[in-house]
């Protein structure tokens, strides 16, 4: 554990929303000499105590239970919040810990609307001192890592185009599960903002600045819920560079993530986070048909760690390490007083471009990413696509 004056060494976390994923980031926290976990959030008393409990038997010492963030942040003695609750809640709750000193880590995405995200934004950058890091982990993947060093050494020439499919397959049960789960209000979208964000996010650091966006979003395999369940766009980026993206919780079976990035002189393929295909010409022996995935992959491979929890009852093993590897760059970010790995700003551009392509199958026309982040589209609902099974519109 390293030190740095002024930072406590370990670092004392609040996780606030202690279900799905406030689990995983209390066991993760654990696995990291440089964290404890010291206070757990929910307004529901099972889950602080499920946590809590997970926590002491895994030799942690019990954290403190609060009902909100409020009252967590009065008892005082956190260092770092982690927010885990649905999104709709987020840019809020890291508002109140960044004004009460605290450095935040936020669940993506960053917030479900553009405004209290802007503002959270705007808040952050008068406290440079405090780190706040929006969850991204699978830019924390070794084939992401892979594929995005090859693209800033130029290697794949001019990037021309990518095309990101998200064909996931979520159950009725699964959008029942949860109130919150397929409103506008707190989960903000469907396959595109609660699954599909991941991918864009990748695009997005893959390909850089989002110019604009064409969109058309249906729901036609789930009832019950207000938001997509299939979602397609057209991405432009400022290098001119096209991008299709498929986001889809309808797909059955459940096909899993795939993302191809192209370019005039090399292309790379990952699929269920693993680099499959990856091919440079600069690394041609005069061999069109050499396959250099197989080194590429190698090397990825060898930075990967993997959980080594019980793989029957591990978050970690379930959503794999990568949440491990940005929290340890989080701790990094906090004690050498640097940006993190993915920044507030990485949020809002990957939360803005979701609104975006919201916003286009609304309104039926093209929308500018920028104009998203600067207000133009404030205070407009958005809706989803007519459904085509009864011919109501959404
Ligand atoms: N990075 C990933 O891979 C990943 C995976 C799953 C979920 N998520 C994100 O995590 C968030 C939560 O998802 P989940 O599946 O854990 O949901 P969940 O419903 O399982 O858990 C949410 C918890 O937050 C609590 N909560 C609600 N309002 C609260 C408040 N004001 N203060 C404290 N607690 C509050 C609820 O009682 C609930 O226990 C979502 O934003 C989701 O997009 C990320």
């Amino acid at each position: 554990m390293s030190t740095t004056p002024g930072v406590p060494a370990p670092l004392r976390v609040a996780v606030v929303g202690c279900g799905v994923i406030g689990r995983l980031h209390a066991e993760v926290a654990a696995q990291n000499g440089d964290l404890d976990v010291v206070a757990l959030v929910d307004p529901n008393p099972d889950r602080t105590a499920a946590v809590a409990d997970q926590l002491v038997a895994a030799g942690r010492p019990a954290p403190r239970r609060f009902g909100s963030l409020g009252e967590a942040l009065e008892a005082g003695g956190v260092d770092v919040v982690s927010i885990c609750t649905p999104s709709g809640e987020h840019a809020g709750l890291a508002l109140e810990a960044l004004e009460a000193g605290t450095h935040v880590v936020v669940e993506k995405p960053l917030d479900v609307a553009i405004e209290p995200a802007r503002k959270l934004r705007d808040a952050a950058a008068a406290r440079p001192d405090q780190v706040v890091a929006v969850i991204s982990q699978h830019r924390h993947d070794p084939s992401a890592i892979a594929v995005h060093r090859a693209l800033e050494a130029g290697r794949f020439g001019r990037v021309t185009s990518a095309v990101a499919n998200v064909d996931w397959y979520r159950t009725q049960e699964y959008y029942d599960s949860g109130a919150w789960r397929g409103t506008w209000a707190l989960d903000g979208g469907g396959a595109l903002m609660n699954q599909g964000v991941h991918t864009l996010d990748l695009l997005l650091w893959f390909l850089g600045e989002p110019v604009d966006v064409v969109a058309s979003t249906a729901r036609l395999g789930h009832e019950r819920i207000e938001v997509e369940d299939v979602a397609v766009a057209i991405v432009r980026f400022a290098s001119g560079a096209l991008a299709t993206l498929h986001a889809s919780t309808t797909v059955y079976p459940d096909l899993g993530v795939r993302l191809q990035v192209h370019g005039t002189d090399g292309s790379a393929v990952i699929e269920a986070d693993e680099l499959t295909f990856f091919h440079a010409r600069d690394a041609e022996d005069g061999d069109w048909t050499a396959d250099q995935s197989a080194d590429e992959i190698g090397a990825a491979a060898a930075g990967s760690v993997r959980g080594a929890l019980d793989p029957q009852e591990s978050h970690v093993a379930q959503y794999g390490s990568s949440h491990g590897t940005q929290w340890a760059d989080v701790v990094a970010a906090i004690r050498e007083r640097r940006a993190p790995w993915v920044t507030l700003d990485d949020g809002l551009r990957a939360l803005a471009t979701v609104r975006a392509v919201y916003l286009s199958a609304t309104l039926g026309e093209r929308v500018r990413v920028a104009d998203v982040v600067d207000g133009r589209y404030d205070g407009i609902a958005t809706r989803t696509g007519e459904d085509v099974r009864t011919g109501v519109p959404a």
